[in-house]
């Protein structure tokens, strides 16, 4: 049997949605309701719903063969599976962003907001930027608004949030999008499976 672990929420119903149309269905996935393991029998796979910070663990152990997470989340968790296929759906980016009009002070620490402390600690480490990370769980964009922080280290899609907040983008730190994630014994014991699901996905 094939395990996979999806993230609950909008991304996950994308992939989700790639791969119901690729033949890998599994009913009531959509539906709402609190069910979180779905089974297939005809294909001998089992998806499941589980908190998108939360695939790589669920794939690194083996629990899931295979799952679906956001490259923001695979760079700030580094787990140890392999990045299979970029699913190229939930396509935004990681970015730096600021109050309009702010800029850095050299000499003082960088407060920096986010829920990406490994990510932001890298991207300033690169740029030699002493900093104090500030973490949070959603809505970052008050923190520098209500002087919490200098800086925001969040997912940018289309740009609104920030907009809608009077702050915008300093720097784009990465591209993200939607990955293919596989266990890696999985992948030497099911790698033809898997790697027929990858060859059916919508390219
Ligand atoms: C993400 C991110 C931003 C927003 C950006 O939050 O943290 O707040 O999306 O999208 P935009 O550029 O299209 O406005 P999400 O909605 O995933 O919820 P969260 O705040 O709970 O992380």
């Amino acid at each position: 049997m094939i395990n996979i672990a999806l993230p609950k929420g909008r991304l996950g119903e994308k992939v989700y949605g790639l791969f119901a149309s690729a033949g890998y269905e599994f009913p009531g996935m959509l539906e709402p309701g609190r069910r979180l393991v779905f089974v297939n029998e005809t294909l001998n796979m089992r998806c499941f719903w589980v908190k998108p910070f939360d695939v790589p663990v669920y794939v690194e152990r083996g629990t899931a063969d295979i799952g679906a997470a956001g490259k923001d989340i695979l760079m700030e968790r580094n787990p140890n599976v392999y990045e299979l296929a970029d699913l190229k759906t939930g396509i935004c980016s990681m970015a730096a962003a600021g109050v309009n009009g702010w800029h850095d002070d050299p000499s003082r620490t960088l407060r920096v907001a986010t829920e990406f402390p490994n990510i932001a600690r890298e991207y300033y480490a690169g740029l030699g930027r002493d900093i104090d990370i500030i973490p949070l769980r959603g809505s970052l964009e008050l923190a520098p608004v209500l002087g919490l922080s200098d800086v925001i280290v969040d997912i940018v899609e289309t740009g609104t949030t920030l907009r809608e907040n009077n702050l915008s983008v300093i720097s784009v730190i990465a591209r993200l999008s939607a990955r293919l994630i596989a266990n890696k014994s999985s992948y030497k014991f099911k790698g033809e499976v898997i790697d027929e699901m990858i060859r059916r996905l919508p390219q």
